[in-house]
C-alpha cells in the first residue's frame, strides 16, 4: 500500500489503530491521521516519527490508497463515498454501513471469504457482536445455533474516549468526596445502566438490535433468533458477554469446549479447580477473546452457557480491522 489513512485518528478506536499499524509493521509508504478541527495542530507518534492531524479534504482523499474510517457514522456516511470515488478502499469501524447488502461484515478469523465480493468498503461489526462471535462461530458451524440469550457487560471506552475519561474523572471525584459535572443522567461511577444507544418501539435498544442483525449476517443465517440486554459496566476496556445458546443439535460439553479451545481468535480460559474465569482485567490487551465457564443448561436440551470476555478496542476494533486491511493486501498480492 501506498498511502494509508486513519481517519477518527485520536479516538479511542483510532489511537489502537495507529498503534497496531506501527506493532503489525503493517505495509504503506506514507501514513496520514485525520481527525476533528479540535485536534488541528496536534501531532501523534508514528514509527519514531510525530505525524501531524489534519481535517478531511476531497483533495487529501485523492492520494489516499487505504482508509480506516474510525470517526464515527455520521463522518463515515459522509466520507466514504467521496474517499471510495477516488479509489480509496475503506475499512469502517462504524455501523454506518454494517447491514448494506453491498458491504461486507467481516471477522477473518470467520468469514474472510465474503472480502472477495468487496466492491471498495468493508464494515468491521460491532464490539459486542465480536466478543460473542468468535466462540460462538464454530460451536453454530457444528451443531447450528437456534437461539441465543445474552447480556453484555460494556466498558467505558465502548463509548469513547470522552466516556473513558468521564468515568475515570467521576470515579476519582466520587472517591475524593468531590461533585463532578455529568452529561448522563445517573452517576456512572460505581453504578452501570442500560445500554444509551437509541430506544426503539419494542423496547430495545440500537445495539441490541445490532447483535441480532450482526450476528445473522456475519454466520449467514437469517432464521438465528437472537434476544440481547445491553449494560454499561464502570470497566475501563474490555466487553464481556454472558449467553445461553440453545443449538439443534446435541452435543457433549466436551465437544463444545474441544470446538471453542480450537477456535481462531479465542482462548479457553477455565481453571474450575480454581474457580478462575476470564475478566475485563485478563483480556484487556490481548488479542484474543477469553472464553470460559462453558456449562450444559439443565434447565433446556441442547444448551450451552458460555462468558467470553474480549478487549473491545483491539479484536473488537481496530485489530479487526487491521486484520482486514491486512487480508485484502494479502489477496491483491496472489
Ligand atoms: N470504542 C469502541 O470500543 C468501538 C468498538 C467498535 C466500533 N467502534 C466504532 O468506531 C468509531 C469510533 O469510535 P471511538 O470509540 O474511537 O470514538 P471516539 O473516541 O469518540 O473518537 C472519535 C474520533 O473521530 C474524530 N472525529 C470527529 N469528528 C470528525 C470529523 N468531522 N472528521 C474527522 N474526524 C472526526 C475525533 O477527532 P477529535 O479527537 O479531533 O474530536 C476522534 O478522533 C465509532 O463509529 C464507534 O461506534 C468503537
Amino acid at each position: 500500500m501506498q498511502t494509508v489513512a486513519v481517519i477518527g485518528a485520536t479516538g479511542a478506536v483510532g489511537q489502537e489503530i495507529v498503534k497496531l499499524l506501527e506493532k503489525r509493521n503493517f505495509p504503506l509508504r506514507k501514513l496520514r491521521l485525520f481527525a476533528s478541527s479540535r485536534s488541528l495542530g496536534k501531532t501523534m507518534s508514528f514509527q519514531g516519527n510525530a505525524l501531524a492531524l489534519e481535517i478531511l479534504s476531497e483533495d487529501a482523499l485523492r492520494t489516499i490508497d487505504l482508509a480506516f474510517f474510525a470517526a464515527g457514522s455520521k463522518v463515515s456516511l459522509e466520507w466514504i463515498p467521496k474517499a471510495k470515488k477516488h479509489g480509496a478502499l475503506c475499512i469502517d469501524s462504524s455501523s454506518a454501513f454494517r447491514m448494506d447488502q453491498a458491504v461486507p461484515l467481516v471477522i477473518p478469523e470467520i468469514n474472510k471469504a465474503a472480502l472477495e465480493k468487496h466492491q471498495g468498503l468493508i464494515a468491521s461489526p460491532n464490539c459486542a457482536a465480536t466478543v460473542l462471535l468468535l466462540p460462538l462461530a464454530p460451536l453454530h458451524q457444528a451443531f447450528q445455533a437456534k437461539r441465543i440469550v445474552l447480556s453484555t457487560y460494556q466498558a467505558a471506552s465502548g463509548g469513547g474516549a470522552e466516556l473513558l475519561k468521564h468515568l475515570i474523572e467521576e470515579t476519582r471525584s466520587v472517591l475524593e468526596e468531590r461533585s463532578h459535572p455529568t452529561h448522563l443522567p445517573f452517576p456512572y461511577a460505581f453504578n452501570l445502566f442500560p445500554h444509551t444507544s437509541a430506544l426503539q418501539e419494542n423496547g430495545y435498544v440500537d445495539e441490541e438490535l445490532k447483535m441480532l442483525h450482526e450476528t445473522r449476517k456475519i454466520l449467514n443465517d437469517e432464521m438465528l433468533q437472537l434476544s440481547a440486554t445491553c449494560i454499561r459496566v464502570p470497566v475501563l476496556r474490555a466487553h464481556s458477554v454472558s449467553a445461553n445458546i440453545e443449538f439443534h443439535r446435541s452435543f457433549t460439553l466436551e465437544e463444545a469446549r474441544e470446538l471453542v479451545q480450537h477456535a481462531p481468535g479465542v482462548t479457553l480460559f477455565e481453571d474450575r479447580g480454581g474457580n478462575r474465569f476470564p475478566t475485563p482485567h485478563d483480556a484487556t490487551s490481548q488479542d484474543n477473546v477469553l472464553c470460559g465457564r462453558l456449562r450444559l443448561d439443565p434447565s433446556q436440551p441442547k444448551t450451552l452457557e458460555l462468558w467470553a470476555v474480549g478487549d473491545q478496542l483491539l479484536k473488537g476494533a481496530a485489530l479487526n480491522a487491521v486484520q482486514i486491511g491486512e487480508e485484502c493486501i494479502r489477496e491483491c498480492l496472489s
